[in-house]
């Protein structure tokens, strides 16, 4: 009996003809013939077609059919899943997006009030011998990679009966859909970094300034230099980049790390470093391979902010508790090591960045305290347009006499609009200088006189 293809003109019209739709949507023609092969295989028994117990054909197709360009392609090749793995991937996608085929994949259960994909429908799918059926049974464990790497999630989580549920975000992500928005939690430890900036509003020295751009045009030209010339296949992990930049709190690290992902249109995490202090070693490492897998996948900028906690030199062993942070931390290195997409770490630091941490960063950026020219151009780039200012202010003066940062420059500012808008509606020299004498004391600093 021909079973014939599940899928077709509904999910054809319904998606439209982005490119990652057509990729999955071959690649679901091909799941739809392996499922109508299975269903045969069942019906004919084991009278007409031996049980294999060689551990040989299990009858999966060939893991290049799953080759191309496409995201599916992408993650295939790029996590180096079996042709098993990607086989169990698409399945739990395909009953996401087609409820049909949770039907059809039903009739590989003899449970039968059990429809969809549950853990033991995809022990069947992608396994005859008894062999395959005890590698799928480990891929399928919370060790294997799917699980893992929280690509699917079965529910219940001990029972291979429970149904396996894809990642919505990897769905998403293999329907071109703009991914949606995570918040950080313990689960996934980073949160998006925005920013209103573009990299023409940070104010820096020639010497700095001329890395960032750099920085830039290297970050722009990563698709062509990597993909269309080569040096990906070519070489080992020549996709990923490092940069650390480094300086005194206040100088817009932060914000030129966001400003350089949203110049180059990636999106950017901000890896939350405080989740890393966690008993449960298993879950931190869990909860950060998210990030990365995630990040690796959606080419966002990943952005360790105040780094020197981590990436500092590591404490001696001590209690059980620095053991784990030790172990965590050595985890985290390497899938910073390892990572293909681009890492930016900050830290007030250098000197506070393990030395055979540094050897691995690709690029470096020292972020000084701003200078009096600087300072000047800083005083004019704060303040929006918008900002009635008294045309007698001398910014000059100003940024000559006191040393300050971007951080307390831009704080500055806001204090003296708040004190006008509370008092004559014009920000005047005096608003100006009661903000940064705030500044000052803030920062446990004499004013210059
Ligand atoms: N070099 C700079 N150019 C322009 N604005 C700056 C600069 N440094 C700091 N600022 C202002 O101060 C804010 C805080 O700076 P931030 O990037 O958090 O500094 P850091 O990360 O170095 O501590 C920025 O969002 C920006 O408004
Ligand atoms: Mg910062």
């Amino acid at each position: 009996m021909s079973t014939g293809p599940a899928l077709g003109p509904g999910l054809r019209a319904g998606l439209g003809a982005a490119p990652e739709v057509a990729e999955l949507r071959a690649a679901l023609e091909t799941l739809d013939a392996l499922v109508a092969v299975r269903v045969e295989e069942r019906r004919g028994g084991l009278d007409g077609r031996r049980l294999s117990i060689d551990g040989d054909g299990e009858g999966l197709p060939p893991v290049e059919r799953f080759a191309g360009i496409g995201p599916f392609a992408e993650l295939v090749s790029g996590a180096g899943l079996s042709a098993a793995e990607a086989v169990i991937v698409l399945a739990a996608v395909a009953t996401y997006v087609d409820e049909r085929f949770a039907v059809r994949l039903g009739a590989l259960t003899d449970r039968p009030s059990v429809g969809g994909l549950t853990g033991e429908v995809a022990r069947t799918l992608v396994a005859r011998s008894f062999q395959g059926r005890l590698d799928a049974t480990v891929l399928l464990s919370p060790q294997g990679r799917l699980r893992a790497q929280g690509l699917l999630t079965l529910d219940p989580p001990g029972d291979l009966s429970g149904q396996l549920r894809p990642d919505p975000a990897l769905v998403a992500w293999l329907l071109g859909l703009p991914p949606e928005t995570p918040t950080a939690s313990a689960d996934f430890p980073a949160r998006p970094l925005t920013t209103v900036h573009t990299l023409a509003d940070v104010v820096l020295p020639a010497a700095a300034r001329t890395r960032v751009d750099d920085l830039a045009a290297r970050i722009t030209h990563r698709d062509m230099v990597v993909d269309d010339w080569g040096f990906g296949a070519h070489h080992d992990n020549a996709t990923g980049l490092i940069a650390l930049f480094h300086g005194p709190p206040g100088t817009g690290k932060t914000m030129t790390a966001a400003a350089l992902a949203a110049s180059a249109g990636l999106p950017a995490y901000l890896v939350d470093l405080s989740a890393l202090v966690s008993k449960y070693i298993g879950e931190t490492e869990k909860s950060l391979a998210k990030v990365f897998d995630r990040a690796a996948r959606e080419r966002c900028v990943l952005v360790f902010d105040e780094a020197d906690a981590v990436f500092g030199s590591r404490t001696e062993v001590g209690d059980a508790h620095d053991r784990y942070a030790n172990q965590e931390v050595s985890y985290l290195l390497s899938r910073v090591e390892q990572h293909p997409g681009i890492v930016i770490l900050t830290s007030n630091l250098l000197a506070n960045i393990d030395n055979a941490f540094q050897r691995r960063i690709h690029v470096m950026v020292e972020f000084p305290e701003p200078g009096p020219p600087e300072r000047e151009r800083l005083w004019a780039a704060v303040a929006p347009p918008s900002l009635p200012m008294d045309p007698e202010i001398d910014l000059h003066g100003i940024a000559r006499h006191y040393p300050l940062t971007g951080a307390q420059i831009r704080d500055a500012t806001l204090d003296a609009a708040y004190l006008a808008a509370a008092n004559g509606r014009v920000v005047t020299t005096e608003h100006l200088l009661d903000g940064i004498r705030r500044q000052f004391e803030k920062a446990g600093r004499t004013v210059p006189r």
